[in-house]
């Protein structure tokens, strides 16, 4: 299987890494806005080739399947061209979803193509047990997110709490809504809010509450559901990588999980 890398940071390094050494992994095709990333990836890993920013449509020819670890603007612009070609995409920059219009074309051109959209749990767990609890009634989804208030990017509607998230000694709520207003408010912050919504009950049913927690030292993500299955309550913390504070070091452990599956044929969980 050839398995292209759209982004060549750190999601991408350590998925490249991971996989060069998988029997049927027979190319890992690179490619990035920035032909460095792709150049010095391609330095440390068997198996590469590169192409240049502008050679997107040699990549994707060149792949089998497109691991899109890039950004949402990426999925927008390349992710509906792998799917028109047949190519199947696994998509990391999960909040691009939250556009309805190019949701529902990937998922319609997958059909009518004969591929695949595979959208990876990432920095959550889980995700198993909500898409088998969607196959009956939910009642509802409830992410809460704990932020650590030194270091927070405040979205600019919020940057007068700056002070007061200093000296805060009680939770501070910053956002109470949808998913999909989540999404809108924090867009660095959004892919797990978009996989829970994705693989639960939508976009505008799942309830999305941001805190700041004097209390924590770093990113929590607790998850609730209650359903016709029961209740479930999930609670992350993750550790950050090393090279992007912002990206939990279980995004691309999960993207490098989904492939081995798929190349092992061997699906355990769900
Ligand atoms: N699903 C999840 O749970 C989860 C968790 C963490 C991060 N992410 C997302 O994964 C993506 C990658 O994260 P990362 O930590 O590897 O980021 P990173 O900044 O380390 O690397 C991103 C790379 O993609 C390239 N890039 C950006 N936009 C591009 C475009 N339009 N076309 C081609 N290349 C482009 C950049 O040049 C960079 O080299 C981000 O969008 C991030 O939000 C998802």
């Amino acid at each position: 299987m050839r398995i292209g890398i759209l982004g060549c940071g750190f999601i991408g390094t350590t998925i490249a890494g991971a996989i060069q050494d998988m029997d049927g992994v027979e190319l890992i095709p690179l490619y990035d806005m920035d032909y460095d990333p792709t150049i010095d990836l391609a330095s440390k890993i068997k198996k590469a080739r590169t192409f240049s920013p502008d050679e997107l449509e040699g990549f994707i020819d060149a792949s089998d399947m497109v691991v899109e670890a890039a950004s949402q603007e990426a999925v927008v612009g390349a992710i509906p061209l792998v799917i028109s070609r047949g190519k199947d995409a696994m998509i990391l920059s999960v909040g691009a979803l939250v556009n309805d219009e190019l949701w529902d074309g990937l998922k319609r051109g997958a059909k009518e193509n004969g591929c695949r959209v595979l959208i990876p749990s990432g920095a959550i767990a889980g995700i198993d047990g909500i898409s088998s609890a969607s196959m009956a009634d939910i009642e509802h989804i409830t992410l809460t997110i704990r932020k650590p208030p030194s270091g927070l990017s405040l979205p600019p509607s919020l940057k007068h709490l700056g002070n007061d998230l200093k000296d805060a000694v009680e939770p501070v709520t910053l956002f109470e809504g949808s998913a999909r207003e989540a999404v809108g408010f924090f867009p660095k912050n959004v892919n797990v809010a978009a996989t829970v919504a994705i693989a639960g009950i939508g976009f505008d049913r799942t309830r999305v509450r941001i805190l700041a927690d004097p209390a924590v030292t770093r990113n929590q993500h607790q998850i609730e559901v209650r359903g016709r299955f029961g209740e479930m309550r999930i609670r992350m913390l993750n550790h950050p990588s090393t090279t992007n504070p912002r990206t939990s070091y279980m995004a691309p452990l999960s993207a490098i999980a989904s492939i081995k599956k798929m190349i092992s044929g061997v699906y355990v969980g769900n």
